[in-house]
């Protein structure tokens, strides 16, 4: 399938206007959100040739615009994950549509389990750094226009990102550490071993999603955060029994607290990093502080 991100982002913006700067993707769970905020426009990833089928239940596939704090944000509410059998090319598209219609900032947000052992259910991580066990990468193949294959991942979660992160939790009295994400494919758990293994090769939490799209934000240019959830602690470090169910329930339950820190944060973005409040893409220069 030849997919074209140019097509699909004319269409997205026909559809929501010119898009934000800042686009948020809710991990498992989250996409509750979409229920409850006050949105500006919307369309269903349905409508936007080809996005992604989402087969998993928490994740409700809808492209919003919306706003808050005063500033336009977009988000995509669900996405698709390897482990339904979607290529790396199919589940990364809508970053590559984003990245084609003035998007500048991604947050990719997850639900994790918990390595580190300082981190418990409840609090967020925000990412520092990935390790890639999902076995694929998603820009093997890959010759999407002009960019590189052989992308430079030093400097994928962008430090300034990050560290508002942690700020804007701070300033919301929300628990969030710092620290490195491990994505496998899934779907089933891990076990007790390859947890140990994890934790020795420098994993903080686990999951099943995010690395394939920051490889390919970071192809496409975009500045990355991540923002890891933990709903669990990972198989083997406590006794509990891991399930689709009880991680979807604990993002549920959070969703306000979700809320919370991207209010935070796209606020202090607009402060700290001078980015402007502008909804429109095309305003003048609000990345001038882009390395
Ligand atoms: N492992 C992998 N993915 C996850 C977990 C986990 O413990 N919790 C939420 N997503």
């Amino acid at each position: 399938m030849t997919l074209n991100a140019q097509k699909t982002g004319r269409k997205l913006r026909g559809k929501l206007g010119e898009l934000p700067p800042i686009a948020v993707v809710l991990g498992s769970g989250f996409d509750e959100i979409a229920k409850k905020i006050k949105w500006e426009a919307k369309v269903p990833f349905k409508d936007l040739p080809g996005f992604p089928r989402l087969t998993v239940e928490g994740h409700r596939g809808l492209v919003i615009r919306t706003r808050l704090q005063g500033v336009g944000l977009l988000l995509l509410c669900g996405r698709s994950h390897y482990y339904e059998g979607h290529t790396m090319d199919a589940l990364t598209f809508p970053v590559r549509v984003l990245a084609t219609s003035g998007v500048k900032i991604l947050l990719l947000t997850n639900a994790a389990g918990a390595i580190h052992p300082q981190l418990g259910c409840g609090d967020f991580m925000a990412i520092q750094d990935h390790i890639n066990f999902m076995g694929e990468n998603p820009l093997r193949g890959s010759t999407e226009g002009n960019a590189s294959r052989f992308v430079d991942l030093t400097h994928t979660y962008d430090s300034k990102l990050l560290n508002t992160l942690v700020r804007s939790a701070r300033a919301e009295k929300i628990k969030c550490r710092k620290g490195v994400y491990l994505a496998v494919s899934g779907p089933s758990y891990e076990t007790p071993a390859e947890i140990r293994a994890f934790r020795r090769l420098g994993a903080d939490a686990v999951g099943m999603s995010t690395v394939p799209e920051a490889i390919v934000a970071k192809q496409c240019g975009l500045r990355v955060a991540g923002l890891s959830f933990i709903t669990n602690p990972a198989a083997g470090t406590k006794a509990a029994v891991i399930s689709h169910e009880e991680v979807l329930r604990q993002a549920r339950d959070n969703a306000d607290k979700m809320m919370r820190l991207l209010s935070s944060f796209v606020s202090r973005l607009t402060v700290e990093l001078q980015v402007s409040t502008s909804e429109s893409a095309t305003f003048q220069n609000p990345f001038s502080w882009q390395r």
